[in-house]
């Protein structure tokens, strides 16, 4: 594969610029300079972004008509293969800034038709990456990070992206660093 045709975004969907998410995701962008991908990463708490208006007009132009942060964001999702996603568990889904962007790329991801929908991000991968203070095996059991994983598959898939690796952190809150098991993981995807 050519060097420039490997472009990852890698998009930190956490309040926290220290937090357990922000350092996985950190770990993940790293592995990904290794392994040759040129990286753009993205704090969305930090982007312009507006609410969703459930106009729907995005579905026929493919991009939403609302002219503020999503516009480069649609850019660099089309730029890129790989789509790293990082979300902390909130209230056993992902926090609103994540749901707004699913939201706000609606026709970016997806054509309706009579039947399913179509995908339009066809032929990409994304990784996502979660933590939550719930501890294993009850984050999975009772739908904590069930409910967040749940969600970013549903829009990644429904774009027809391929997954290439999930890892969630549980038990966050008693954790200090990133547990090797956790780093394992994030490194094995990204090999
Ligand atoms: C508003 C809010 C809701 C949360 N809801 C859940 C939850 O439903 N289940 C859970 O296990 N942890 C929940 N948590 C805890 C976070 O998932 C946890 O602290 C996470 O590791 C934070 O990641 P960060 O350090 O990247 O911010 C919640 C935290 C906040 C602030």
């Amino acid at each position: 594969m050519i060097l420039n045709e490997k472009n990852v975004l890698a998009i930190l969907g956490s309040p926290h610029t220290n937090g357990t998410t922000a350092a996985m995701l950190n770990l993940a962008v790293h592995k990904a300079e290794q392994a040759g991908y040129a990286v753009t990463k993205i704090n969305l708490y930090e982007k312009d972004l507006s609410f969703c208006t459930g106009c729907r007009v995005c579905m026929d132009t493919h991009i939403c008509v609302q002219k503020d942060g999503i516009q480069e964001i649609a850019l660099l999702l089309h730029k890129s293969q790989l789509v790293i996603l990082v979300a902390p568990v909130y209230w056993a889904n992902v926090p609103g800034p994540v749901k707004n962007l699913f939201d706000r790329l609606l026709g970016t991801a997806m054509e309706e038709t009579d039947t399913f929908p179509k995908p339009r991000l066809r032929g990409k991968q994304y990784m996502i990456l979660s933590s939550c203070n719930t501890p294993a095996p009850f984050s999975w059991i009772f739908g904590q990070s069930r409910g967040a994983i749940r969600n970013m598959d549903k829009f990644f898939k429904t774009a027809g992206m391929k997954r290439l690796g999930k890892v969630v952190c549980a038990n966050a809150k008693n954790k200090k660093g990133l547990p090797k098991r956790i780093t394992k993981k994030i490194e094995r995807c990204l090999k």
